[in-house]
């Protein structure tokens, strides 16, 4: 009984002189083309959390949709990407801030089920639903900003006005500017803006330990970004960058449902030319590119209807397309455009006047980064391994986190890392 009671008495002792440490009140956001994600840096432990959905997921879909009662957000949106493909926008960060000529934003906006239009050099997407209307780039980055706060409110308990926001490097003062203007609409004063390849250099503490040059080789979806960082007494310096807009995950994934396709008209003697069937094919190529970074190979078995309605005769069932992928076919079938991930490598290196043998540490971001034969391809070119224990789909918004936790002042000042604007650089595009 006594020791219980000196235990509680100990216990609250202890929990006076151990106060719990104040919770985080600056976030880091990332907000890419693809996916954001909101992350806080905890002082007590010393642990950066990227903050979950209701569903546990860390990323959230950079999607709007709008619908004539609502406008929804993140995995919301992008369920409705198929039924109501006009108005749920993405990408729009390709567009935010951006000073656009005439026939670039009609070449642009091709690309997209939605309308992308010119307003005095600026893009805005139209939106009908019940009346039609605009909306801007930094309003459709507000709504996903907005949801980003308030699952960091939701799981902190505190409300977050405060954040640090990352861009990618190329951005110019416009493209900050407006993405600040983002965070703003969605009630969030943003305290720095860092670049995306220097939070990811901070994800692995290089900010922290003796290193001079880093490279960081960003591979997302659909682009490729590689930055040169010099790092000078605690500050990152961005040497070079270059890049491709039009290499990434997809892709790859096209080449495999490419091949996919050709496989069905070998088996069946009659080409996919359904939707839904392109569609199912094309579900199945990604989750095989996707399981083909752990295994040597996966078998798939996808239902195809094949025969169109006006098909003579009567309906044919359904047919099962098997087939076994090797990651070997799958590195053979992209090698064209892994091999073209080392001309920005080099470029950088060329750009920067460093030799290889130079590059203290490479950091790896973006989920392209994960497949294999890549990682082979730039330590090879290197002669060392990349740093890849960061998850590279997170690597950014950790990082940009631990920023957020120096900017809340829960950092021991003398690692408290900075960014020196580089305003005279350029971004050389390999497309
Ligand atoms: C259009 O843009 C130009 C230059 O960016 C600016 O000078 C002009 O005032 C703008 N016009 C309108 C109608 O916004
Ligand atoms: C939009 O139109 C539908 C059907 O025409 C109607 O039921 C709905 O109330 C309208 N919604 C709004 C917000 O006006
Ligand atoms: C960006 O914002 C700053 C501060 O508000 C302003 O001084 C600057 O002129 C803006 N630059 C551009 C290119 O919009
Ligand atoms: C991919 O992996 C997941 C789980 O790891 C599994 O459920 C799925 O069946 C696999 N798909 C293929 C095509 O191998
Ligand atoms: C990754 O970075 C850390 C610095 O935080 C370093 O200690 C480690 O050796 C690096 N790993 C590789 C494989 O380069």
């Amino acid at each position: 009984m006594g020791s219980v009671i000196l235990a509680l008495f100990l216990a609250g002792y202890l929990g006076q002189q151990y106060l719990p440490p104040p919770k985080p009140r600056v976030v880091g956001l990332d907000l890419g083309t693809t996916y954001c994600s909101v992350g806080v840096f905890h002082p007590g432990v010393g642990d950066v959390e990227v903050i979950a959905d209701e569903a546990g997921r860390k990323s959230v879909p950079s999607a709007v949709s709008f619908t004539p009662t609502r406008v929804l957000v993140g995995h919301e949106a992008q369920d409705l990407a198929d039924s109501n493909p006009q108005n749920t926008v993405y990408d729009a960060k390709r567009f935010i801030g951006k000073v656009f000529g005439e026939d670039l934003l009609k070449q642009e906006s091709a690309r997209y089920p939605f309308q992308v239009i010119n307003n005095n050099g600026s893009a805005e997407f139209l939106v009908t639903t019940n009346h039609t209307f605009t909306v801007s780039p930094e309003f459709i980055g507000s709504r996903l900003l907005l949801k980003l706060k308030e699952m960091a409110e939701k799981q902190l308990g505190v409300p977050i006005q405060k954040a640090v926001i990352s861009v990618p490097a190329e951005f110019d003062e416009r493209q900050r500017n407006y993405t600040i203007r983002a965070a703003n609409l969605a009630g969030l004063e943003i305290l720095r803006v860092i670049n995306e390849p220097t939070a990811a250099a901070m994800a692995y503490g290089l900010h922290k330990v003796d290193v001079f040059n880093v490279l960081v080789v960003d591979l997302g979806g659909g682009t490729l970004d590689v930055s040169l960082l010099n790092k000078q007494g605690g500050m990152f310096i961005t040497r070079a960058m270059a890049g491709n807009n039009k290499l990434g995950g997809q892709d790859f994934s096209q080449r495999l449902l490419q091949h996919m396709m050709d496989q069905v008209r070998l088996t069946f003697g009659i080409a996919a030319t359904l939707k839904e069937d392109i569609h199912r094919l094309r579900q199945h190529a990604e989750e095989a590119k996707l399981n083909l970074t752990l295994r040597p190979s996966v078998s798939i078995q996808v239902p195809l209807r094949l025969h169109a309605a006006e098909t003579p005769g009567a309906p044919k069932p359904p047919v099962v397309f098997k087939m076994t992928i090797t990651r070997e076919v799958f590195e053979e079938l992209n090698a064209d455009l892994f091999q073209k991930i080392l001309a920005p490598i080099q470029t950088v290196l060329t750009e920067g006047r460093l030799e290889r043998e130079e590059v203290d540490e490479i950091v790896l971001v973006g989920g392209s980064t994960r497949i294999p034969r890549i990682r082979q391809l730039i330590s090879q070119f290197f002669g060392k391994e990349p740093n890849t224990s960061v998850d590279p789909d997170l690597a950014v918004v950790m990082g940009v986190a631990i920023q957020a936790g120096i900017m809340g002042g829960s950092w021991p000042l003398q690692v408290s890392a900075i960014e020196i604007p580089n305003r005279h650089l350029r971004k050389v595009n390999f497309n």
